[in-house]
Formats: structure tokens, sequence, C-alpha cells
């Protein structure tokens, strides 16, 4: 294809997006389910109260990708659907979705904190702790690798979105009672109608809706973004850019935190959570799941997007700040019989720590946050 051509196609998606928005967002849909008797089979739910949803949780459309992200979400391996995400983000943000209506996703991945908290490791239902430190749902649909978790234990986000669910720590609502929950609230059969062309309600399509909001959850645009694409000067410190060339450069860390959302999806181990007097690791992290003893205490590196946020960080929580982080990477992680050889002792200066730490506040950025629907089917 010459660029022509590609610049044609794209505009020919972008105007089918925009039929497919305007004939979604606007009045037409109400009026649509309306004028079929709301759907065909169940007239329960009024015209009036769809429009009311429909305003409280409007069909968006998916996001431009902001500046610093090469790919848009339209040529991503499982681009989000507009329909599906909208059902997605009443689920995600659902506490009905748990035994006793307490706990949502987004009880421990909280928008304003990059969907992600500031514990060391979350609280589920009654109070439960996990083992694990929350992870942020920021830009997954950019992953070079599909699969999710710190060990990578589930294939993809529509896999994973169900574990939470019936996890008795978690949200504790075993799948058929979920599927028998949400499927006896009328208020919500128009849209997954709507989003999967009738009402019924199953464990995966609430799993493929909610997967689908998340990848609509992107960052982009940070002062780095707009200092190194955007040729704002002014946007990026003195003490930022040097520590973006020590970021790239001496520093290594940019072996393992690639491209443009600064992840390779890979499993690593840094020492994090080694006992060196039991010498064992607590966790055994991407072991428990390959059962491959090369990956003991291994796991996901994760995004650097806003990671200011929402610290403790690492798996376990275990390391309170980031220059807490430099410093760990400094001494070369935590010594032990499995650690990645691309962890090396760094020697770094006061100054470029302290540069290395502006550098990775720089990439704050923008474009996923959200809050919770004003209002949910009933
Ligand atoms: C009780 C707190 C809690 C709740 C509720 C919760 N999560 Fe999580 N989430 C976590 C923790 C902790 C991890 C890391 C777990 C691990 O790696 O074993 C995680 C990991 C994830 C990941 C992996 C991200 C990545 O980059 O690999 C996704 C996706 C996710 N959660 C989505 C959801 C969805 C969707 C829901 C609701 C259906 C949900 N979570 C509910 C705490 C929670
Ligand atoms: C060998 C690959 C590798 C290298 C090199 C590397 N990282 Fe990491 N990074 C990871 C992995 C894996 C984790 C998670 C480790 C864990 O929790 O056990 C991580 C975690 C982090 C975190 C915590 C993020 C969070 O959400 O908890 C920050 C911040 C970070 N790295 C920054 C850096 C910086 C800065 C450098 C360079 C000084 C660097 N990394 C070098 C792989 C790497």
């Amino acid at each position: 294809m010459d660029l022509s051509t590609v610049r044609t196609a794209r505009i020919l998606r972008y105007s089918k997006g925009i039929l497919a928005v305007a004939f979604a967002v606007g009045l037409l849909s109400p009026l649509v389910l309306a004028a079929e008797g709301v759907g065909g089979r169940d007239r329960s739910v009024p015209a009036a109260t769809i429009a009311e949803l429909e305003a409280a949780n409007p069909v968006r459309p998916i996001p431009d990708s902001p500046l610093g992200l090469d790919v848009s979400l339209s040529e991503v391996p499982v681009p989000p659907d507009p329909q599906k995400a909208r059902l997605g983000r009443w689920l995600f943000f659902d506490g009905r979705l748990s035994r006793d209506g307490s706990t949502s996703c987004s009880t421990c991945h909280r928008p304003e904190l990059a969907f992600s908290e500031t514990l060391p490791v979350s609280t589920g239902i009654d109070g439960h702790h996990g083992q694990r430190k929350a992870m942020s749902l920021i830009n997954l649909a950019f992953a070079l690798y599909p699969e999710v978790y710190w060990d990578g234990r589930a294939a993809s986000l529509e896999v994973q979105a169900k574990d939470p669910v019936d996890n008795p720590i978690e949200m504790a609502l075993p799948h058929p009672e979920a599927e028998r929950v949400i499927g006896s609230i009328a208020g919500y059969g128009p849209f997954f109608e709507q989003a999967f062309g009738d009402r019924e309600v199953t464990i995966d399509r609430i799993s493929v809706a909610i997967a689908s909001y998340i990848r609509t959850r992107i960052s982009g645009n940070s002062a780095y973004d707009r200092w190194k694409r955007g040729g704002d000067e002014g946007a990026l410190g003195d003490d930022a850019r040097q520590g973006e060339k020590l970021f790239f450069g001496k520093a290594l860390c940019a072996r393992c935190h690639v491209g443009s959302t600064f992840t390779d999806s890979r499993y690593h181990n840094l020492g994090v959570g080694w006992d060196g007097e039991a010498r064992d690791f607590a966790d055994w992290g991407r072991e428990d799941f390959t059962r491959d003893e090369k990956d003991r205490g291994a796991f996901k590196t994760p995004h650097l997007r806003d990671v200011e946020l929402h610290p403790p960080y690492m798996h376990d929580g275990s390391v309170a700040t980031l220059e807490d982080v430099v410093k760990f990477y400094d001494r070369g992680g935590n010594r032990n019989p499995w650690i990645s050889p691309k962890l090396e002792p760094l020697d770094l200066s006061v100054d470029e720590s302290r540069a290395l730490v502006a550098f990775l506040r720089s990439l704050t950025g923008e474009g996923y946050l959200d809050e919770k629907p004003s209002a949910f089917p009933e």
C-alpha cells in the first residue's frame, strides 16, 4: 500500500467510525430501541429510563491516541468496540458483581490512581488481603503480548476479567450467580442487546465488555511526550532531560521498559521479595504458572506511564517511593540465584538518581481518567 491508499483507508475507517458513533450516541439509539418495543421480547424497561441511562453513560467514540503513543486503537490486535466498552464501563464500576455488593473492579483499580491503588496489597471482600499489588490498567490495548497478571497466567484480558468476580477474596460471586444477578437487572437487557445482539447475560459477555472498556484506558501527552514529540522545549526541565538520557543509556532501564508504553511485557527476576536468610521468595511469580525453575521470582515488567500516582511499587508493594526504586536498581537489584542478567550495579551519583526520578515523574499523562457512571441499570 502506498501512502495515499493508507490515508484513504484511514479516512474511510474514520468516517465509518463517525457514522457508527453518531448513530449510537445521538437520540437515535433510544428511539430505535423504543420503536422496537425496547429490544423486542421484554418491554419492562421504559424508553425514558433507557434515555436516562444513555445520558449517564453514553457510547463514547473510541479515543484517538494521544501524543506519544505510536499506534491507534483501531490498529491494535483486539480493537475496543464502542457499545461493548460502554457496557463494560458500567460493569467495571458495578458492586453488584460481588457477593455482598461491596466490591467492584474499581475498588482496587481506581481511575484517579491510574487504575491502580496506593496499598501494597489489595483489600477485597470482607477485608481479605491478597498477596500482590493491584496493577495499573492503562495502555493494555498496546501491550506487546496479550497475557496479563504479574505472572502472565491469564491468556488475555477477556480470560482475566472473569477471575476477580468469583475469587473468594476479591468479589466472591460464583459465575452462575453473576450471570443470574446481572441477568435479573432488567435495565441491563437493552445494553447487552446493543453490544451482543441479544439480551443473554453470560460471564463471557460480561468479561468481553469489561475487557473492551479497559482497552479504551490509554495515557499519553505527558510532559515527556510534549517535549520529545510535540517540540515543546519548555515541557521538560533539565533534570528530567538528563534522566531521559540515563534511562535509555547508563541506567539500562530501556533493556526492559521499552516502547511508548515502557514495557516489554516479559518476565524478569529483579530479586524483589528475596529473603536472603531463607534463600527463597515469598512469591515464586512466573514459576508458579510455568512450573519452570528458570522463572523463579520473575514478574511482568510493569508499564511506567503515570507511575508516580500509585506508590508503593513492585508486585508486593515492597518499595515505597520512586527514589527507593532507583536505589534498588542502583545496587543492581537483590542478588539471588535466578536474577536477570540484564541487571547490573549502576553507580549513579545523587544527581543522576534525582534526574531519573524526575524523568519518571514526567511520564504522567492524560487520556484514561474516568469516574463511576452517575446512574446504573436497575
Ligand atoms: C481486591 C482487589 C481487586 C479487585 C476487586 C480487582 N482486581 Fe484486578 N488486580 C488486582 C491485583 C492484586 C492484581 C495483580 C494480581 C496478580 O498478578 O496475581 C490485579 C491484576 C489485574 C489485571 C492485570 C493487568 C496486567 O497488566 O497484567 C487486570 C487486567 C485486572 N486486574 C482487571 C480487573 C478487573 C476487570 C476486575 C473486576 C472484574 C478486577 N481487576 C478486580 C486487584 C483487584
Ligand atoms: C531486567 C528488566 C528490567 C530493567 C533493566 C529495569 N526494570 Fe523496572 N521493572 C522490571 C520488572 C520485572 C518490574 C517488576 C518487578 C517485581 O515486581 O518483582 C519492574 C518495576 C519497576 C517499577 C515499579 C512500577 C510499578 O508499577 O510498581 C519502576 C518505577 C521501574 N521498574 C523503573 C525502572 C527504572 C527507572 C529502571 C532503570 C534504572 C528499570 N526499571 C530497569 C523490569 C526491569
